[in-house]
């Protein structure tokens, strides 16, 4: 017979998965035939770009990186890093001592807990969010303490409210602008409060600036390490799955303060070598070819908004257009949780819609609607639920 090994402790600590069962609920619908129009995910729609695929395909030949890549990535991708802030953002940073190269966005942000908390420490994390910061969180045996982000505050944290003995305690804070799920972005001057409340406690600030290059009405979003003094505190994490398409390729890179930095490449010498050089080296081509690419993508997403926010307003729906993210924040109609409302899209609309409970109790009364899929589709969704004369 064949042995059941129980799953440690740790593992069962872990966060129960509350998207699993929507994936399951949709898949069903799905083999029952019907038509699904899926706005619940964050798998970017559109393929990777021409220029990067070809500069992957000429690097696979390459016999250099058949071999292990260097510990700790290439310095042709640290130093392309390096130049692309300087060109995005204004910003300077070594690229020996302020990158470290990752496995993905999701790989740091798990990492990262691991890298500086003790069982017991306590990390900020933002409420709604991304789900996968409590994960690290229980793989570190921290303790989480949510910041509310509220729709009268622009869904950014009120510092204010964090009480004394709470923020003394707490070693990391996790921020993410754009957000997921909110749509909402950050101004520098949040930052720079975000700077000061951080360095009075000593807590590092984990920017995700997984949707950096999502901002619409022409307004770029902000980098975590345009203000003053973040490189002392914090460390800023992005990704190439959303800004170049490549959720798949699995790259990312964090960068910002030199200690942080040190921490992530020790961890991840001792869990991995290094991703294939061939990634390496079209990373680099994404960030130092030209970015018109990018433009298209955003443009791309800001009609996809323009569309699905006027088709919902047009039903009666009261909705606030997002600013950022390819994510809407939908609240749901009086009288209806989350869970009951996006069940009832699926059923009776056949429209996949991420209920808010799912990214924190402050979710509640919200779900997330996704740009991934083309304006006609988007219409038809709003036409379905229309039909449903909820507004
Ligand atoms: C807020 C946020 N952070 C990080 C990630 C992780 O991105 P990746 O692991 O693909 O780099 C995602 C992906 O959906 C996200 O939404």
């Amino acid at each position: 017979m064949m042995k059941q090994f129980p799953p440690s402790e740790l593992l069962q600590s872990l966060p129960k998965q509350f998207f699993a069962s929507l994936v399951n609920k949709v898949a069903k619908k799905m083999a029952e035939g019907h038509d699904i129009i899926n706005l619940g995910q964050g798998n970017p729609d559109q393929p990777t770009p021409p220029h990067i695929v070809a500069a992957m395909q000429k690097a696979v030949a390459n016999p250099k990186y058949h071999k292990y890549s260097p510990f700790q990535g290439y310095s042709f991708l640290k130093r392309a890093v390096a130049a692309f802030y300087e060109r995005e953002y204004g910003v300077t940073v070594d690229p020996e001592k302020e990158v470290a190269i990752l496995f993905g966005g999701k790989a740091g942000l798990v990492e990262i807990p691991q890298c500086l908390v003790n069982p017991g420490d306590i990390v900020l994390v933002p409420d709604p969010g991304y789900p996968d910061y409590w994960s690290g969180i229980a793989l570190a045996r921290a303790k989480m303490a949510m910041m509310p982000l509220r729709a009268e505050n622009e869904f950014l944290p009120d510092y204010e409210e964090i009480p004394e003995n709470v923020a003394e305690k707490a070693k990391i804070m996790f921020l993410n602008y754009p957000n997921n799920p909110t749509g909402a972005v950050a101004s520098q001057e949040f930052f720079e409060e975000t700077v000061s409340f951080a360095a009075k406690y000593g807590i590092c600030v984990v920017h995700d600036f997984a949707y950096g290059a999502i901002g619409f009405d022409g307004r770029k979003p902000v980098s975590f390490l345009q203000a003053e003094g973040a490189k002392e505190i914090g460390v800023e994490i992005y990704t190439f799955s959303k800004t170049y398409n490549m959720a798949g390729w699995r790259v990312a890179f964090a960068v910002g303060n030199e200690s942080v930095i040190a921490a992530i490449n020790l961890l991840q010498d001792h869990l991995y070598v290094s991703l294939f050089g061939a990634i390496q080296e079209a990373a680099a081509t994404a960030l130092l070819s030209s970015q018109r690419c990018v433009e298209e993508l955003v443009a791309l997403y800001e009609a996809r908004r323009n569309t699905l926010i006027d088709a919902l307003r047009q039903i009666g729906w009261d909705v606030t257009a997002p600013k950022g993210s390819f994510f809407a924040w939908l609240p749901v109609p009086h009288g209806w949780t989350s869970e009951r409302f996006s069940d009832y899209l699926l059923e009776k609309a056949h429209v996949v819609v991420a209920p808010g409970i799912g990214f924190g109790g402050h979710g509640e009364g919200y779900v997330r609607a996704g740009l991934l899929t083309s304006e006609a589709r988007l219409q038809e969704a709003a036409d379905r639920i229309a039909k449903l004369g909820l507004f």
